[in-house]
């Protein structure tokens, strides 16, 4: 790998979002590590990434939700020292309700959605600190706000997500280390092949294509976001939803019960 060049890893780049950041960071000058299962469709994009931008690829096929897969990718990280950028991209889930998942369904999509950034994220940030330089982009979803009766699980990992990144970027405050945290909406990938709830079904208006989508992220990213929400066009919501979580969280820090449970004490009949 070129010293030349700093290097992005970019995990899921075998299909949607991870693959147009693969493209997107290779045209801004990145050499890529890219990481999923299909080592296939990473060959066909790292030809074509090379041929387009002289981009130096290292595929890496490796399943994220299997202890060697993750050693592989923290190996990477903890040691290359042009790695200057990881895309904690991959995840999935299916899409249902809780009790009608199996508990290997289940199990993965922890795995894959809350173990893996997990990993990955603590693997980068020591030599992130060491040469006070790096960043790492970890793609939330914006149901980290919401649930819905077939998104219980789902919803829990992208709020996990949401949760890890803010509590990092308070700590990475002061440092030359930042973490953007992205919550797209309904994005058109292969992710609803897997999710069990074709895309179909939704309304085209709500959906966004993976190039723009990326795009506006990075824009996000070069304007110095902590949280990007791709698709509000209000930006102020986001303000007044992060004022009123800070609000709520402040009026948590009581000893005292609320006087709404200061109840009467039983009598027996
Ligand atoms: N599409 C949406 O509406 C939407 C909305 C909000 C957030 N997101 C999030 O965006 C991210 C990317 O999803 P996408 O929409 O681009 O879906 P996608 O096209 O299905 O891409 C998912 C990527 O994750 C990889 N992956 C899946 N299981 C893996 C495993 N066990 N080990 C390693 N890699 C694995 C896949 O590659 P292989 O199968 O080759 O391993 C693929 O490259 C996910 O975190 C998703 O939760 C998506």
């Amino acid at each position: 790998m070129s010293a030349s060049k700093p290097v992005a890893v970019v995990t899921g780049a075998s299909s949607g979002i991870g693959a147009v950041y693969a493209e997107r960071l290779a045209a801004r000058g990145h050499d890529l590590v890219l990481v999923a299962r299909r080592a296939g469709r990473l060959r066909a994009l790292s030809a074509k990434l090379s041929q387009a931008h002289g981009t130096k690829v290292e595929t890496i096929e490796a399943d994220l939700t299997e202890e060697a897969g993750l050693a592989q990718v923290e190996h990477i990280l903890a040691t290359n020292p042009d790695v200057s950028m990881l895309v904690n991209n991959a995840g999935n889930g299916k899409l249902g309700a809780t009790v009608a998942m199996s508990d290997a369904d289940a199990a993965a999509t922890v795995a894959l959605n809350v173990t893996a950034p997990m990993r990955l994220t603590r693997a980068v940030l020591p030599p992130f600190l060491a040469r006070n330089a790096g960043a790492v982009i970890n793609i939330a979803s914006v149901m980290a706000l919401h649930s819905l009766p077939i998104t219980s699980l789902y919803s829990g990992t992208k709020a996990f997500v949401l949760a890890f990144s803010r509590g990092i970027q308070e700590e990475l405050a002061g440092t030359g280390v930042r973490l953007q945290v992205v919550l797209p909406a309904a994005v058109a990938t292969e992710f609803y092949d897997q999710a069990g709830i074709p895309l179909s079904a939704f309304d085209p208006v709500v959906v966004m294509t993976a190039e723009d989508m990326v795009d506006a992220a990075l824009a996000g990213f070069d304007a110095g976001e902590a949280v990007t929400l791709p698709s509000v066009h209000d930006g102020a919501l986001w303000e007044r939803h992060d004022a009123a979580r800070a609000a709520l969280f402040g009026a948590t820090q009581n000893g005292k019960p609320a006087p709404r449970y200061l109840t009467a004490p039983a009598v027996a009949a």
